[in-house]
């Protein structure tokens, strides 16, 4: 979404890091704790595609179809902690790490795509033997559900998509978000994070492979996302939507043919770990609609 932003933020984060916190009244307005994923917590990794992805499998003994978490960009399934927590307790769910994302490997050579990410992702699914599951992206997890919709040796084996914070083209996103605090506080505490999950593999490098995918991927016209079966899927928005101009989801699903649209209220970009439990209550009225 900015390159030369990532970048100087990084040359800044411990200056960002330094700076008190100010108290803030609106939830939309602030990034919370990178919540815990439901412990204990996999050590597991699949190789897949020239790359070892971080899995887990969280109540697999409910059955049925699994729902499939992707996170955003930068991030890991870590943001979706509380989600998955209370998610669990009725489904059985699959967080993935993206390639290169929290404790999945990249290839120094890799270029990343986000029909890489929706092939990363479904043989991943189909390599632990499970031929159909519920998509539900956040942000470049958004973006990874429209390119799996789009690919037609993918777009069968997901039953439902749900799609939070996505976007089309880079113009989608909002020009004044590298300027919120909110994004200042991200990018330095996933570097923070990318530390500890990955000693010794370099930030930078990671994180400048995700800069410029943002900011020049996806391409889809409206054309192309018209070729989506929308009926099995939900567009969501959020109310405070900071990261892709709020815009940008209305005309998702008017353009995805018979698509859902549902706009999350009091929360931002960030709505996972905002307000878990409006989302959690949103994915679960989107499984039975
Ligand atoms: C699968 O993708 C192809 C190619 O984009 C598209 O034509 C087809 O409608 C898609 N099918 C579904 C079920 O989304
Ligand atoms: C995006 O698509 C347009 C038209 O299909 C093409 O001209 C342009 O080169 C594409 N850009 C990228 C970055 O793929
Ligand atoms: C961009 O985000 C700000 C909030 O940070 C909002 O006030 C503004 O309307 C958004 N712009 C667009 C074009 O959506």
């Amino acid at each position: 979404m900015a390159t030369k932003f990532i970048l100087s933020l990084l040359a800044v984060a411990s200056l960002v890091q330094s700076i008190p916190l100010i108290p803030r009244a609106n939830v939309w307005e602030t990034l919370p704790p990178t919540p815990l994923l439901p412990a204990p917590i996999n050590n597991v990794k699949a190789p897949i595609n020239g790359v070892n992805l971080w899995f887990q499998k969280y109540n697999e003994a409910r059955g049925g179809t699994p729902i499939v978490l992707i996170h955003g960009g930068l991030g890991y399934s870590a943001y979706f902690g509380d989600v998955v927590s209370r998610l669990m307790e009725k489904h059985y769910v699959i967080a993935v790490d993206r390639r290169g994302h929290g404790r999945s490997t990249f290839n120094a050579a890799d270029t990343f795509t986000f029909e890489m990410f929706a092939k990363d992702t479904d043989d991943l699914l189909k390599a632990q033997g499970v031929s159909k599951a519920v998509w539900v992206g956040w942000s470049d997890g958004a973006a990874t559900t429209l390119a799996g919709l789009l690919d037609s040796t993918i777009n069968r084996s997901i039953t439902k998509a749900f799609v939070f914070g996505g976007f089309q083209k880079p113009s989608d996103t909002n020009a004044t978000f590298t300027d919120t605090s909110v994004y200042s506080t991200f990018v330095s505490r996933c570097a923070t994070e990318y530390a500890q999950l990955q000693p010794g593999v370099d930030f930078m490098s990671f994180a400048t492979k995700v800069a410029t995918l943002e900011g020049t991927l996806p391409n889809w016209t409206d054309a192309q996302l018209a070729k989506i079966d929308g009926s099995k899927v939900t567009v969501a928005g959020a109310e405070h939507e900071e990261a892709v101009n709020l815009a940008v989801a209305p005309h998702l699903a008017s353009v995805i043919p018979r698509s859902k649209l549902v706009i999350l209220p009091d929360v931002s970009h960030f709505a996972p770990v905002q307000n878990p439990a409006q989302f959690t209550a949103a994915i679960e009225a989107f499984l039975v609609a």
